[in-house]
């Protein structure tokens, strides 16, 4: 379902926008090839990719700089973590001054259990 999370003017060339909407956790990236919307959830901790470094159509997390393609969710660098999945890309689009995000029906799904250590 397409929503209206905020305004183009919040987002500038190569900034970033971390934000909830309806229990989702979104990553708004502007690049010169547009906009992205990502959930903001790093494929290794979970940690907001908001305020990354913002190459070309990549972003590298602020924390441990694993690298993701903006367009895919694909890992470009994974910095030696193991077993990471992909991010998960929403569609989007701006209309009039606003970005629209196509998230899913309901709320995101839990997390995973904790493994044993
Ligand atoms: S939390 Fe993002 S690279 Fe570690």
């Amino acid at each position: 379902m397409w929503y209206t999370i905020t305004r183009s003017d919040h987002l500038p060339l190569n900034g970033t926008l971390a934000l909830r909407h309806h229990g989702w956790r979104v990553l708004l990236v502007r690049t010169a090839e547009g906009v992205f919307a990502l959930e903001d959830k790093c494929p290794h901790q979970e940690q907001t990719m908001g305020g990354g470094l913002v190459e070309g159509h990549t972003i590298s997390c602020p924390w441990h700089s694993v690298t993701v393609d903006l367009r895919t969710g694909v890992i470009l660098k994974d910095m030696g973590f193991l077993g990471m999945p992909p991010m998960r890309v929403f569609q989007v689009r701006e209309e009039n001054g606003a970005i629209l995000v196509d998230l899913p029906e309901g709320p995101p799904p839990p997390p995973p259990p904790l493994a044993d250590d």
